[in-house]
C-alpha cells in the first residue's frame, strides 16, 4: 500500500487538498483548513469483483411502502416540508442564530408529543433548565417531550437503542455533537460527518423522523461540510432579519416532495407564530404611490407572496465613489440589471448611491423579481410614483429584453385578490388561456418601454 498522504479539509465548503493553506482556495474563506486523518490510499491490484454479497434487485412499483407521513402538528413546518415529517428521514435545518431554529423545533416537539407521538429533543447548547423556561415562556410545559441535554452520540444512541423509536428526534445542534470514535473536536469536518452519518443511520433504521440543527457560516450556509446536505433528505433554511417579526422557513432540497416550498411564521411573545395568509405580509400598507417603491407578486413554491420593493437613488455632488447597498435581493443582480438600464436605456446611475430594500426583512429568491426592481430603480432616479394599484413581473435580460416566466395566471390572480388592478409583465406570462377579469395586465416586452411609461 501506498504512503497515505496528509489530508486538509475545509470546514466550510468540505473541498480536500493535500497542503495548508491560510485561505481555502476553493470558497475563499480563511482559516478554515483543518487537518483530518489520513485516508487509506489502495494500490491499482485491489480488487472488489469478488468476495461480496449479492445485492438485491427491487421492482419500481411495490406497493407496500407508500409514503405516510406524520404531521408536525404546526401546518406551515408541513406545508415547507411537502407535507410532514416523513419517517425514518433526516432533515437538515440551518438558520442564523437566534433565529428561533431551537423555539419551532421545541414546538414541533410539543406538538408531536401531545398528538401521542414520541418526542426526543436533545439539546448540546442549552441546559434542561434552559429549555424549561422556554417552554413555560411558550405555554408548552405540561407537553410529554422527553428532553435531555448531552453532546455524546454514543450516550444519546445507547439510550436511544434502549427504548422505542421516536416518531420525531431533534438533534440541536449537529456542530456540537461528539463522537468518541472519531478524532478532533466537535464541529470539525469529521466530527459533524461522523455524528451526522450514526444518527442519519439510526434514524433509518428505526423509523424515526430525525432533525439535526445545523449552524450558518457568515455567508448563510450551513457550516462545515457540504457532504452533509448530500447525507440528508431535506435541507431547510429558517431565514428572516432578527429585527424584523417575519420568519420563512425554506425548503432548500427534499428528496420526497416539491423543493422551494415555504411556511411563514411570526416572532410573537408566545413564540412562533403561523402565518397562514402572507400575501399582505411584505406591504407597507401605504394607500399613496411613492417614487421607487414596486409591488412584485412572488411565487414561493406554489404560493404566491406579494413583496414591496424599495429603492432609493442619492445624486453623490463629489467624485466620491458610490455606494450600492442591497437588502433582501441579490448584489450581483442589482449590478447587472443597473448595467443593463445604463446600456440599454441610456440612463446613468454612475454617480449615484443605489439602495435596494426588500419590505418587512423578506429575501427574494424568484428571478421573476427582475422587471418589478428595474420599476423601482426607474421610479427612484425619475422621482415619479409608479402607477397606482401595480404589480410588475418579468426577467430582464442582458440584451434588455422582458422574458416570460413561470405561474404567470397564479401572480394576476393573487394580485387582483389584494386589490391591484393592473400588472405589467411579459406577454406570454400573462397565463395563457388563464382570465383574469379584475386585473389588466400591460405588456412589457422591452426595458426601454419601462422607461419611457415612466419617465
Ligand atoms: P432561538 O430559538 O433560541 O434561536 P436559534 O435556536 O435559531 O438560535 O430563538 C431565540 C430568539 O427568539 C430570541 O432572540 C428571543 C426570541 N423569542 C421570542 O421573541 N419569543 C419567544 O417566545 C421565544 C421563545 C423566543
Ligand atoms: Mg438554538
Amino acid at each position: 500500500m501506498a504512503k497515505p498522504k496528509r489530508r486538509f479539509t475545509c470546514t466550510s465548503c468540505g473541498s480536500v487538498t493535500n497542503r495548508w493553506q491560510g485561505q481555502c482556495a476553493d470558497c475563499g474563506e480563511w482559516n478554515t483548513l483543518a487537518e483530518e486523518a489520513p485516508q487509506t490510499v489502495f494500490s491499482a491490484k485491489h480488487d472488489l469483483s469478488s468476495g461480496g454479497r449479492a445485492i438485491l434487485f427491487e421492482p419500481l412499483d411495490k406497493a407496500d411502502d407508500k409514503l405516510v407521513r406524520r404531521s408536525t402538528g404546526i401546518a406551515e413546518f408541513d406545508r415547507a416540508l411537502g407535507g410532514g415529517l416523513v419517517p425514518g428521514s433526516a432533515i437538515l435545518m440551518g438558520g442564523d442564530p437566534g433565529i428561533g431554529k431551537s423555539t419551532l423545533l421545541l414546538q414541533a416537539s410539543a406538538k408531536v408529543a401531545q398528538a401521542g407521538g414520541l418526542a426526543v429533543y436533545i439539546s448540546g447548547e442549552e441546559a434542561p433548565g434552559q429549555i424549561r423556561l422556554r417552554a413555560e415562556r411558550l405555554g408548552l410545559q405540561s407537553a410529554p417531550i422527553r428532553l435531555a441535554s448531552s453532546t455524546s452520540v454514543r450516550d444519546i444512541l445507547t439510550t436511544l437503542g434502549g427504548m422505542e423509536a421516536p416518531a420525531l428526534l431533534v438533534i440541536d445542534s449537529i456542530q456540537c455533537m461528539h463522537s468518541d470514535q472519531i478524532e478532533g473536536a466537535p464541529g470539525t469536518v469529521s466530527q459533524v460527518r461522523g455524528c451526522a452519518f450514526e444518527l442519519i443511520r439510526y434514524a433509518k433504521e428505526n423509523g424515526a423522523a430525525l432533525v439535526l440543527v445545523g449552524h450558518v457560516t457568515k455567508d448563510g450556509s450551513i457550516a462545515g461540510p457540504r457532504v452533509l446536505e448530500h447525507m440528508v433528505d431535506v435541507v431547510m433554511a429558517f431565514e428572516g432579519e432578527r429585527s424584523h417579526q417575519y420568519r420563512i422557513l425554506r425548503n432548500l432540497k427534499n428528496r420526497f416532495g416539491p423543493v422551494d416550498e415555504i411556511g411563514v411564521f411570526a416572532m410573537a411573545g408566545k413564540g412562533l407564530e403561523e402565518v397562514s395568509n402572507p400575501s399582505m405580509l411584505f406591504l407597507s400598507g401605504r394607500e399613496n404611490p411613492v417614487p421607487g417603491s414596486a409591488v412584485f407578486p412572488a411565487i414561493e413554491g406554489t404560493r404566491p407572496v406579494l413583496v414591496e420593493i424599495q429603492a432609493l437613488i442619492v445624486r453623490l455632488q463629489s467624485g466620491a465613489t458610490p455606494r450600492r447597498a442591497v437588502v433582501g435581493w441579490d448584489n450581483g443582480r442589482l449590478a447587472m440589471l443597473l448595467a443593463v438600464l445604463e446600456a440599454r436605456c441610456g440612463l446613468n446611475f454612475s454617480a449615484c448611491e443605489v439602495y435596494l430594500n426588500v419590505a418587512g426583512g423578506y429575501r427574494l429568491a424568484d428571478p421573476a423579481a427582475d422587471l418589478a426592481v428595474a420599476a423601482a430603480l426607474v421610479s427612484a432616479l425619475a422621482d415619479k410614483p409608479l402607477p397606482a394599484r401595480s404589480v410588475w413581473f418579468g426577467e430582464v435580460s442582458l440584451a434588455g429584453e422582458i422574458r416570460p416566466v413561470a405561474h404567470g395566471g397564479l401572480r394576476l390572480r393573487e394580485g387582483a385578490k389584494l386589490g391591484f388592478e393592473q400588472a405589467y409583465g411579459p406577454e406570454d406570462s400573462g397565463g395563457a388561456g388563464e382570465s383574469v377579469a379584475e386585473m389588466r395586465h400591460r405588456v412589457i416586452n422591452l426595458l426601454p418601454n419601462l422607461v419611457d411609461r415612466i419617465v
